[in-house]
């Protein structure tokens, strides 16, 4: 017995469907539409009598002919469910019929095949036929392994032509979405395409491995060693045959494409276990398993959509808590990309530990993998980066995606501009947003060639193999991103590169590149790199993110009772201005167990709660403090009086604009907040519950979570999947210290 569809339908959507073909695929389609009374008659056919029998037996059609004219007669919907080879002679006997006015649709796998016999029964393909084709399907064929659900949350995509009638198209649409499928449109040569890479050739892959095992085991004896590796990927060897020979029949040129890339990718391994390259055996293996776990990811989450944070999520934070304990919050994410990327510039094997897995630093990563660095891990925050030099990195197969991460975009810009090869930067929605003239327009100074979207947005397509000269530039904003970005490509220019900066801005990229043994010289308030030196690989240690412990701080401040205590933070003194900020309102917080690991300060930090006053915030703290202000607005709304931030202008151009977007959030919660063009004014006082949004920004999202401790009620937080660019794990750190803080998936 199958499982069930769900309720019938109150009243039925069509009055007589003909299903054509009664195998597993067109079985579970009438079955469906029986089973939901979506249809007053659901007619079956098929030349076969044995299928016609079992199908009015087991109750999945309610009437089985032989004949077509039959069949099709006074149907709204015909169904096409035959192999892709017999629709030709099916096509064209329903060309010689009367149809009326039914609309006519297919489930075949390989859409060129079925629209050139559409085109060559009826001379051109009907305004009235919807190609389609659900992907779904078993290992077990034929009517009697038909199930109801076959197609539920599978995707179903139909591959209209331009003139292919819309109430076709949205009644095929509503039959397969009736049947619980999720319903797409593609053009055919797409899905074509796509199909045959990942639906054909791993079944021609199945069929061959298992074949070619058989035929040199006559007992088939082997098989009794097979353990679950073989039984898993041959699992759809024990498809229909028949089936699978018209899909590559029908299906030809597109297969032939997908299995000579296939070929010659194999022919690569085989070379290298020849030689006993380990390096390119590594490679391969790392790249895949990456792939293979971003895609489980989109597996889970059922759809083919953009792989980052796209699930929504909500956050409900509760009101009241107070904080306790020693917890480390993850890896510093600025440090975690500029370990992957010098690294990889650097000659032998860099071992980092505390990296950061959220989605920032992994899109980095991603890219380095994609330019034919081999990297292991990430593993409990271990990487290992197999460096291939300054010149070693080869063309990525594709454009970079950088989903939501500015750092990425703009300290790769600088160092893709030094390289031989073309490459192209994209990112998600709000990266998209963001300006990247601040990095294009010094670099083209350089002498890079950059093109970017209007107004200096993402995309970035960066030509390689030009002349880069150093130069000498002076910031117009204080930027730790521009610097860096000008700093990597300054390791690729002709002459000396040096950056001048209007206020201190982190300095992770010089202290990692001294680490890495290459000459950079600080002097003041500019730093100057030359080419010609070579970074050598070593380890690094990442310590915990500062402007994740930020929240904490926050919290255990405002939270009456708390005594936490953040282990091995990163105390670099271009990133303390949340803790000089937080002290100066009167913050209770201690440093202790000080030390220094591989260049960069870290500390453990205690925090007890304190009655906060509100302050004008100095200037010089603004650099310092750039990513941490949403959540010392919240310690504003918190404080007794006026807190006035000026001179962060910068806030409205980061993942949201934060100054907006903090002020709207609070004033929803009811306190007083006044944005101004570069700051804010926040007055202290009361906080109520309410629904605030996140405008898809992490730090928005967790500063929220933060102000539930002072709130009268709960406070909905709208859109905080971006949380996992970086704090993967927030919300049980948040809860394991005394937040209450819950996920609500959005409907
Ligand atoms: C970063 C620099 C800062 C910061 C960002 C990370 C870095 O940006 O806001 O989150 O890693 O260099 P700007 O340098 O643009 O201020």
């Amino acid at each position: 017995m199958s499982e069930s569809l769900g309720k019938p339908l109150d009243s039925p959507l069509f009055e007589r469907v003909c299903v054509v073909g009664l195998g597993l695929i067109g079985g579970s389609v009438a079955r469906g539409l029986r089973e939901l009374q979506a249809c007053h008659q659901v007619v079956g056919c098929d030349a076969d009598a044995f299928s016609r029998q079992r199908a009015i037996e087991l109750g999945i059609v309610d009437q089985a002919c032989a004949e077509l004219a039959e069949a099709v007669q006074g149907a709204e919907l015909i169904v096409l469910a035959v192999p892709v080879l017999a629709m030709q002679r099916v096509l064209e006997q329903l060309a010689a019929l009367d149809l009326g006015q039914a609309v006519l649709t297919d489930v075949g796998s390989s859409k060129t095949a079925v629209i050139e016999a559409a085109e060559h029964a009826f001379g051109r393909v009907p305004v009235l036929f919807v190609p389609g084709h659900p992907i779904a399907g078993s290992e077990k064929s034929g009517v009697e392994a038909a199930r109801a659900t076959l197609f539920r949350r599978h995707k179903v995509i139909l591959t209209p032509l331009p003139d292919t009638s819309r109430q076709a198209v949205e009644l095929v649409g509503k039959l397969w979405q009736t049947l619980g499928a999720d319903v797409e449109s593609m053009p055919v040569d797409e899905h074509d395409e796509v199909l045959a890479a990942t639906s054909h050739l791993p079944h021609l892959l199945a069929f061959s491995l298992v074949d070619t095992l058989a035929a040199r085991s006559e007992n088939l004896e082997i098989f009794r060693y097979a353990a679950g590796g073989f039984r898993d990927f041959t699992r759809i060897a024990a498809s229909d045959p028949v089936m699978w020979r018209d899909v590559f029949l029908a299906n030809r040129d597109a297969v032939l494409r997908s299995l000579d890339d296939f070929t010659k990718d194999l022919a690569r391994l085989r070379a290298a276990i020849e030689a006993r390259d380990a390096n390119t055996l590594l490679g391969v293996f790392t790249r895949a398993q990456a792939a293979r776990e971003h895609f489980s990811t989109i597996l889970a989450r059922r759809a083919y959509v953009e792989p980052m944070h796209s699930q929504l999520i909500n956050y409900l934070a509760s009101p009241g808590g107070r904080l306790s304990g020693r917890i480390r919050v993850p890896g510093d994410k600025s440090i975690s990309h500029r370990s992957i990327m010098l690294g990889s510039l650097a000659e032998g094997v860099t071992e980092v530990e505390g990296f950061l897995e959220g989605e920032d630093s992994l899109a980095t990563l991603q890219s380095f993998r994609d330019m034919g660095v081999v990297i292991e891990g990430p593993h409990q925050g271990r990487v290992t980066i197999h460096g291939v030099g300054l010149h070693g990195l080869q063309a990525p197969p594709g454009p970079l995606y950088l989903g939501n991460s500015g750092t990425s975009m703009r300290l790769l810009s600088g160092l893709l501009a030094g390289q031989r090869f073309d490459t192209v930067l994209t990112g998600d929605a709000s990266l998209s947003k963001r300006p990247m003239g601040r990095v294009a327009k010094p670099l083209r100074e350089m002498g890079a060639v950059i093109e970017t979207a209007a107004e200096g947005r993402p995309p970035l397509h960066i030509k390689g193999g030009g002349k880069l000269m150093g130069m000498d530039y002076e910031m117009p904003i204080a930027s730790a991103q521009v610097k860096s970005c000008l700093l990597l490509a300054g390791l690729y220019a002709h002459g000396r590169t040096s950056v001048t900066e209007p206020a201190p801005t982190r300095d992770h990229t010089e202290r990692m590149l001294k680490g890495f043994g290459y000459p950079v010289q600080v002097d003041g308030d500019t730093v100057t790199v030359e080419p010609g030196h070579k970074l050598t690989a070593c380890r690094i240690d990442v310590p915990a993110d500062i402007s994740s412990a930020a929240f904490f701080m926050v919290a255990a401040s405002i939270a009456e009772g708390s005594d936490l205590t953040l282990e091995h933070v990163g105390i670099n003194p271009t990133r303390i201005g949340v803790i000089n900020i937080l002290r100066a309102m009167g913050g209770n917080i201690e440093l202790s167990n000080q030390q220094e690991v591989g260049g960069e300060p870290v500390a453990d930090i205690r925090i007890r709660s304190a009655r906060l006053r509100g302050i004008e915030i100095p200037l010089d703290q603004v650099p310092l403090a750039i990513d941490e202000f949403p959540v010392l607005f919240v310690a504003a709304a918190c404080a007794e009086g006026r807190t006035v931030l000026r001179g962060a202008e910068e806030l409205r151009v980061k993942e949201s604009d934060r100054i907006q977007v903090m002020a709207d959030g609070l004033q929803a919660l009811g306190v007083r907040a006044e944005p101004t063009a570069d700051g804010i004014v926040i007055e202290g006082g009361p906080i109520g519950g309410g629904r605030v949004e996140s405008h898809d920004d992490h730090r928005i999202a967790m500063s929220f979570s933060v102000a539930a401790l002072r709130a009268t009620g709960e406070i909905h937080i709208g859109n905080c999947a971006n949380v996992a660019t970086s704090f993967p794990g927030f919300v049980e750190l948040a809860n394991a210290t005394g937040m209450r803080l819950s996920v609500e998936p959005s409907a």
